[in-house]
């Protein structure tokens, strides 16, 4: 791979993103093929927002992979106060062979990886969700058998979920739609982005203000929660805005007979989907969930297994023995 850090899926060319979605067939398929391939490494694992999905899932497939998860809470770092993200970084590299880091600010992780020498792996910011977004093409691969040319319709808020959905359809050749209420959609750049990859993939990126128009004849239709971590004061404002943009049976009629229902979890049910829906014939949000760890298996096993494990600073110097 290119790029030694997993931070954005803006990072990596369009066959990169392919092989690793094939990589995780592989290992989802035959684990224990796998069962030593980071044998005795280290993930440390920082977070400083709530976690189910993505603290379980690192912390399983690190342990699957032969490795070791040290779990680092908001109150243990408290990063950038108690102690500097160089620091932090600069500590780290010497004890583990691989950072995990879920913040606020996308560029506490660029932060990280610059100054880190092992690899950084961002477990969502508030800009971004990669490794969500890999579960989740890894489960409509699953499931549709392709990726190009289906239709896969966000809808709620343009959000980091909806970003990272956005950056990988692109990459993949998919046919993304975000239905938002005006002033929440996706962040102009990231849609820039998307679409001129989209140009190069035979993909396509649409927004619009109506579910109806993003539902029609989907393949997919995926959504979120309306107001994300750090955003609860917003929450009671964002319930009455977002309403209409709620995924009930109604809207899932609209797209075609075998759509399935998405959704990163954690769920509000009863607003940004029904109990119907995410319970119904169509929901695959568990496989979904399920899916991180064989996604993330392929991630740490790609950037991880070249990380020795022995100390590459010399004893009398500061600089490692190559990065
Ligand atoms: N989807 C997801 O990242 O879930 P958690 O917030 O529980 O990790
Ligand atoms: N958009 C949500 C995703 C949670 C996995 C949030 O950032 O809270």
């Amino acid at each position: 791979m290119k790029s030694q850090d997993f931070l954005s899926i803006r990072d990596f060319p369009p066959e990169e993103i392919s092989r690793l979605l094939d990589s995780a067939q592989k290992i989802k398929a035959k684990p224990a093929d796998y069962a030593h391939a980071l044998e005795g490494k280290t993930l440390a694992m920082i977070f400083e927002k709530p976690s189910l999905r993505t603290r379980v899932s690192f912390d399983v497939g690190i342990q699957q992979l032969g490795g070791h998860p040290v779990y680092l809470s908001p109150a243990e770092i408290n990063l950038g106060k108690r102690e500097s993200v160089y620091d932090v970084a600069k500590n780290l590299e010497r004890m583990v062979q691989g950072v995990m880091i879920r913040t606020f600010a996308h560029e506490i992780v660029e932060q990280m990886a610059k100054h880190a020498s092992v690899p950084v792996i961002n477990g969502l910011t508030d800009y971004s969700h990669p490794c969500q977004a890999m579960a989740d093409y890894l489960t409509i691969l699953e499931v549709k058998g392709k990726i190009a040319g289906l239709k896969i319709a966000y809808v709620g808020d343009g959000n980091n979920v909806a970003h990272s959905l956005m950056f990988a359809g692109a990459q993949l050749g998919a046919h993304v739609w975000v239905a938002t209420p005006t002033k929440y959609e996706p962040d102009p750049k990231a849609t820039r982005w998307a679409r001129a990859r989209a140009e190069q993939t035979g993909g396509q990126i649409h927004l619009t203000a109506k579910p109806e128009e993003a539902a029609e004849g989907a393949d997919v239709i995926y959504t979120d929660v309306w107001a994300s971590m750090g955003q609860e004061a917003e929450a009671e404002k964002r319930k009455k805005i977002f309403r209409p943009y709620q995924v009930k049976a109604k809207l899932l009629a609209l797209a075609k007979e075998d759509v399935i229902f998405m959704h990163c979890l954690p769920a509000h049910r009863g607003d940004e989907v029904t109990d119907e829906v995410i319970d119904g014939p169509h929901s695959v949000v568990f496989q979904e969930a399920e899916n991180r760890v064989h996604a993330q298996k392929a991630i740490m096993l790609e950037l991880m297994k070249d990380v020795p494990i022995e100390s590459r600073w010399k004893t009398t110097g500061k600089r490692p023995v190559g990065r």
